[in-house]
């Protein structure tokens, strides 16, 4: 079978378990780091909200939004787009879905964008009444009617199958999934001319193929009118990936450790890869958007004001440290977020692509 079949079912086991993948120091996400990510992402959100004269409804799409934690951080700051906002989480796994409702309260699909008021004129479409929001609603994929807003994906595009091709002295080859008794091993077969990336790169060179998010870009392009797609997400260029092997782009991650070899276990750990940088770009621009920006998440954050808004936390905690009660606990705990949030090493370095449709 195609690798991607092999990751695809995987995944589906993994997330219908409601697995916990990422964790630990190193292998957290930004929304769980705490809540200084969300309410940055809120800031971001009011300014899109702007740029795209204040819509209302304003769909904003968590896509792979897991357990709710980016969600409830935005709405907890009161973004001033909230009135206008409908707040949709798309999450595949009905264990993490359901724990969404633990801290938000989900109102069903048909209704967020209700309730409606007919057409001024008596003959047009009913009008949605504006100024009701926030309304929080929760799909298990991405909304197909047609809307102006933001879709943000913070890790999951390097959570969509992959498929995975090798350069050998013989031309490309597709590395493909067998079984070997009770094993899953690794089948090479000649790869199709399509497949093959448009630089050669010496024998032994693996990269992933991400026909997943081709796919994924397509499906928003059919929703989005007009907007913002948001992609957050470690990235790479292809040939920098070609120098780092495999195990510096295929990771697997199981009860916050970093797991065993992709094709052992499959269904009990979490398996990603880098996202290459070309393929996003192509697809995108296959979709109907447009590359917009793109910046590293240190960068990103720094556009937004993190320094700026937790330059009272570092005040406060530099003030009340050596008291040590719990305003300067949680003073520090602001300065420790950010810094993790913006590591050059770690989630700083994460890239952010913005991409932009009818604007
Ligand atoms: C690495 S987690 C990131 C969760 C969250 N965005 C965060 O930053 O903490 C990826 C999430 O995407 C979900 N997911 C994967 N593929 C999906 C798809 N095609 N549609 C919706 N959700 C998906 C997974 O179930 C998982 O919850």
């Amino acid at each position: 079978m195609p690798y991607s079949v092999f990751v695809a079912a995987a995944l589906d086991e993994f997330f219908t378990h409601g697995g916990a993948g990422r964790g630990g120091a190193d292998f957290v996400t930004s929304p769980e780091v705490g809540s200084l990510f969300g309410a940055l992402v809120a800031r971001a959100l009011d300014r899109w909200f702007v740029e795209l004269g204040s819509p209302d409804p304003f769909i904003v799409v968590d896509a792979g939004a897991g357990r709710g934690r980016l969600a409830r951080d935005v709405l907890r700051v009161g973004p001033a787009s909230a009135p206008a906002m409908r707040y949709v989480m798309v999450e595949r796994s009905a264990v993490l879905a359901a724990e969404q409702r633990e801290h938000l309260t989900i109102e069903p699909w048909e209704d967020a964008l209700g309730p409606f008021l007919p057409s001024p004129d008596g003959d047009g479409d009913p009008e949605p009444v504006p100024g009701i929001g926030p309304i929080v609603t929760s799909l298990d994929d991405l909304p197909a009617l047609a809307f102006d807003g933001v879709i943000i994906a913070n890790e999951l595009l390097d959570n969509l199958a992959f498929d995975v091709i090798e350069r050998t002295a013989k031309g490309w080859k597709e590395i493909r999934v067998g079984l070997d008794g009770e094993q899953f091993v690794e089948v090479p077969v000649a790869a199709d001319e399509s497949l093959a990336p448009a630089f050669d790169a010496p024998p032994g060179t693996r990269l992933p193929l991400q026909l997943g998010i081709e796919a994924w870009l397509a499906a928003c392009a059919t929703g989005l009118a007009r907007g913002f797609v948001v992609v957050i997400d470690y990235a790479a260029p292809a040939a920098v990936l070609a120098t780092r092997g495999q195990s510096g782009w295929l990771r697997t991650y199981r009860a916050h450790q970093r797991g065993v070899a992709p094709l052992s276990a499959p269904g009990t750990q979490d398996v990603t890869t880098d996202v290459v940088t070309e393929t996003l770009h192509r697809a995108a621009r296959r979709a109907g958007f447009t590359v917009a920006a793109e910046m590293t998440q240190a960068e990103w954050l720094s556009s937004l004001g993190i320094e700026e808004m937790i330059g009272s936390s570092r005040r406060e905690w530099d003030a009340r440290a050596h008291i040590g009660d719990l305003a300067a606990l949680a003073a520090r705990s602001r300065v420790t977020e950010a810094a993790a949030l913006t590591d050059p090493a770690g989630l700083g370095a994460h890239t952010v692509t913005i991409l932009t449709k009818n604007l």
